[in-house]
């Protein structure tokens, strides 16, 4: 417990606040070190049909999982992943209590629980509405859950289990690297997913541009894409230079001066990369700014500058690089948006439009790039994560925003770029115009 909460749940509104969400104990979550194993302790493995399918098993047993199909007596389940695909009436869902009452009981801390669901296909609206109550249940369940422990929920789609693609999502949610995603539903689809040659550096051979990346997320981006193989370039505005030049030689990588928002920046970017590289494997489009204000007082200047370098840049350099040689098949580009483009804050109706607009830019684009070789883009949507964006908070009021997370704690930028390292990766193939958020299920933007 940090001295801040110290002070927050002895001043009136911490006091009341602390009450309401029963006197928070934020545990320290397990992130995820090279070299380590998925796991700390067995893994639950059930089935709502009460077969378990071989392809599952063998996902978890590959990557080093120890996986037991009874509750061990009296020991300790570092995860419970159940297979509830096959939920077709409302009774079907007893099946789901009966192994997570006592799996959830006996999960150690950062623990995790991954239920796979069919997505609705409306062709039975019973068994629709069964699939849809996993929803309910996992977000639910995520709020119940103490020690840093989280719930997911994977809509697997019919063939996702013979290629990498859910082998790939269940490493992903079951480490460290997931350590602050909790409580969200993801589809995971049969699309063009490779395993990579090695798993502990999924991004070996791969071209990764991020934008923003002289501070705060964009660094930490840059850092995991470097950690796991990617030859990185960094950019940033000019005034950055000096930050960035460290970034760029600390990673071994290449800096590049562009406001993504000038009108010649797409130009620039493909003149960048026709010189220095054999072309464009990941963009991660990150840089952003806040001009807060409320509407009755916002300047044009405060909103054109917001749009300008969150929105429009994403949108310009995308068609560009769609245009060009430069971006190749089986290519990952991942957008920073926001859990305010999901729920509004007040004084942010700028900032909203365009991390709303990017979710929108996603959603239109993906059949695009699935079609420039089975390319995929994705969106990130990170609720409140200790940098120097959010240092500006007045005090009270970040201090609340942190205990408000089912995980009673803000996220580090480090939490973002697991997020948007694995949406890189050849096995996150199956997953394409779709949102993920990295929050911590924070109610401030739920
Ligand atoms: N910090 C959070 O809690 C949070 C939450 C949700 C979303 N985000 C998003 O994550 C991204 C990174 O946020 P952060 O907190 O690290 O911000 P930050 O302000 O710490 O860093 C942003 C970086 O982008 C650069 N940048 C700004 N305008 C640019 C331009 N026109 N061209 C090139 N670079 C430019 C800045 O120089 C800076 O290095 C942003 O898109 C932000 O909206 C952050």
């Amino acid at each position: 417990m940090s001295d801040r909460y110290l002070t927050l749940v002895n001043s009136p509104v911490g006091s009341a606040v602390a009450q309401r969400v029963g006197l928070p104990r934020p545990a320290k979550l397990r992130r995820y070190a090279v070299g380590e194993p998925l796991l700390t302790g067995p893994a639950l493995l059930a089935s709502t049909s009460g077969k378990i399918p071989a392809a599952l098993r063998r996902a978890l047993t590959t990557a080093g999982v120890d996986v037991t199909e009874t509750l061990p007596e009296g020991g300790s389940l570092a995860a419970v992943v159940l297979d509830a695909r096959s939920l077709a009436k409302p009774g079907d869902l007893a099946a789901l209590r009966e192994v997570l009452s006592p799996g959830v009981k006996a999960l150690g801390a950062s623990g995790r629980v991954i239920v796979l669901g069919r997505p609705a296909d409306g062709a039975d609206v019973g068994a629709d509405a069964t699939r849809q109550a996993l929803d309910g249940i996992v977000r639910s369940l995520a709020k119940e859950l103490r020690r840093g422990a989280t719930a997911n929920l994977l809509w697997v789609e019919e063939g996702a289990d013979s290629s990498a693609s859910l082998p790939s999502a269940l490493r992903f949610f079951l480490s460290g690297k997931a350590a602050y995603v909790d409580g969200q539903p993801l589809r995971i689809g049969s699309g063009a997913a490779s395993a990579p040659k090695d798993w502990d550096h999924p991004l070996a051979g791969k071209t990764a541009l991020v934008t923003g990346a002289a501070r705060g997320i964009g660094e930490a981006i840059a850092g995991v894409l470097a950690r796991d193989g990617a030859q990185v370039i960094v950019a940033d505005l000019t005034q950055a230079g000096e930050a960035l030049a460290r970034v760029a030689n600390r990673l071994r990588g290449t800096a590049l001066h562009l406001d993504v928002a000038s009108p010649e920046a797409p130009q620039r970017l493909l003149d960048h990369l026709g010189a220095h590289t054999d072309g464009l494997d990941i963009l991660i489009h990150n840089a952003g700014i806040t001009r807060d204000k409320l509407m009755a007082n916002m300047k044009p200047q405060q909103w054109d500058s917001v749009i300008a370098v969150n929105l429009e840049s994403q949108l310009r350099i995308n068609a560009a690089l769609l245009d060009s040689a430069q971006l190749r098949a089986q290519s990952r580009v991942v957008c920073l948006s926001s859990t305010t483009g999901l729920s509004g804050n007040r004084g942010q109706t700028n900032y909203g439009a365009t991390k709303a607009g990017v979710i929108g830019l996603v959603r239109s684009s993906a059949p695009a790039f699935a079609a420039h070789g089975d390319s995929t883009i994705n969106a990130i949507a990170p609720g409140f994560i200790e940098t120097e964006m959010t240092a500006k908070m007045p005090l009270a009021t970040r201090e609340v925003a942190r205990r408000l997370s089912s995980l009673q704690q803000a996220g580090l930028p480090i939490d973002v770029a697991e997020a948007v390292a694995w949406l890189s990766s050849p096995g996150a193939g199956g997953v394409n115009g779709q949102v993920l958020r990295v929050c911590g299920q924070n109610l401030v933007g739920a």
